[in-house]
């Protein structure tokens, strides 16, 4: 495995002329169960990832900004004060809220696919504790993640709830995180006994997931708006739903059903999740629209291998990465039978990213 770390402290010296003054780095993350609720107050369960995205910062003593990516092999240069474009707003998004007026030199490099495995959420978490610790900025773990949400908000217009930026900054590889995404109050969660997890990249690039993410994000606001409800949160009666118009019906049945999901989980044996799995990846593909047919293809060949006690998309959606529940120790045995399988039906080629 390589070491995100070591490479860009050489590769820092190199392209800057200079070592960095700090490095900092966060995982992506991976969501069980809970998708598409965090916007409406609702419960998530996420875990950490092996893969991290590391920044390395360095005072330059200029009024600009430059920033170097190693995936991309590219180098942006902005005025301190300009948000920039491309991959620049991350950074100077992350920059501009936490009040910074010096030119940085900052180099970023990442294994965090993209794709629904929150490479953005790591990225700004990686920069805000660069950040935090170059300049001491008193910031709590939960502020540092609230501030990264606030980038994406108000420098990437990606309307997001909070899950990414939390599970980037207070999750561990171990447990899954159950986040109340309202009070933000949260619990570490055994894995089901007897399971683990995979993950798998469905080769499927994400398309129009900004623009498709933000519009259900209004349709479920309107339809908490119609209800009378501060969130879709405070619906606890599927039968509440039906004085909805029947598009914002079925977008607010997903939220609340999988809001109840979440919650029957924590009770639940490996096969019960992987149900309840199952059962969420349905209401994201049919009442919330946010799957893919080729995604879909590769969650109905996890679900009918033998090994595995449920599966899903996971993330926004609109392509990208899928997780399922596992017998303990047979990871790569189900990705070696279902890769090749979803690659003949498909013609896509998709790899396993976890574990
Ligand atoms: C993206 C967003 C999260 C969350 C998920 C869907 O990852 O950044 O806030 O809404 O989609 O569950």
């Amino acid at each position: 495995m390589n070491n995100p770390t070591e490479i860009s402290t050489q590769t820092f010296q190199s392209v800057f002329g200079a070592l960095p003054e700090v490095t900092a780095s966060a995982p992506g993350r991976v969501n069980l169960l809970g998708e598409h609720t965090d916007y409406q107050g609702g419960f998530v369960l996420p875990t950490a990832i092996p893969q991290r995205a590391t920044v390395q910062l360095r005072r330059n003593g200029t009024v600009r900004h430059q920033l170097r990516s190693v995936q991309l092999a590219q180098t942006l240069v902005t005025a301190v004060g300009d948000v920039g474009e491309n991959f620049a707003p991350y950074l100077t998004g992350c920059f501009a809220l936490s009040g910074i007026h010096d030119g940085l030199d900052a180099l970023i490099d990442s294994d965090v696919p993209s794709g629904g495995l929150s490479s953005s959420a790591a990225l700004e978490v990686a920069t805000l504790r660069a950040l935090r610790d170059l300049y001491h900025l008193p910031l709590s773990d939960v502020e540092l993640a609230l501030r990264g949400v606030q980038v994406e908000h108000e420098f990437v217009g990606v309307m997001c709830g909070v899950m990414d930026q939390m599970a980037s900054s207070l999750a561990d590889t171990r447990t899954l995180l159950l986040i109340d995404t309202r009070s933000l109050e949260r619990r570490a969660v055994p894995l089901p006994t007897g399971s683990e997890v995979l993950v798998l990249d469905s080769g499927v690039p994400r398309r129009l997931a900004e623009s498709g993410y933000n519009e259900r994000r209004a349709q479920v606001e309107e339809a908490s708006r119609l209800l009378g409800v501060p969130e879709l949160r405070d619906v606890h009666d599927i039968g509440q739903l039906d004085i909805l118009p029947p598009l914002l019906l079925r977008r607010a049945r997903h939220v609340v059903s999988e809001n109840a999901r979440v919650l029957e989980s924590l009770d639940a044996d490996a096969a019960g999740f992987g149900k309840l799995m199952n059962a969420s990846h349905a209401s994201l593909r049919d009442d919330y629209q946010v799957s893919h047919p080729q995604v879909d293809n590769l969650v109905a060949l996890l679900q009918a291998d033998d090994a595995v006690y449920g599966a899903r998309m996971t993330g926004a959606g609109f392509g990208g990465a899928v997780v399922a529940l596992v017998r303990e120790g047979t990871a790569s045995d189900v990705a070696g039978r279902v890769l090749p399988a979803y690659e003949a039906a498909t013609g896509v080629h998709g790899s396993q990213v976890v574990p």
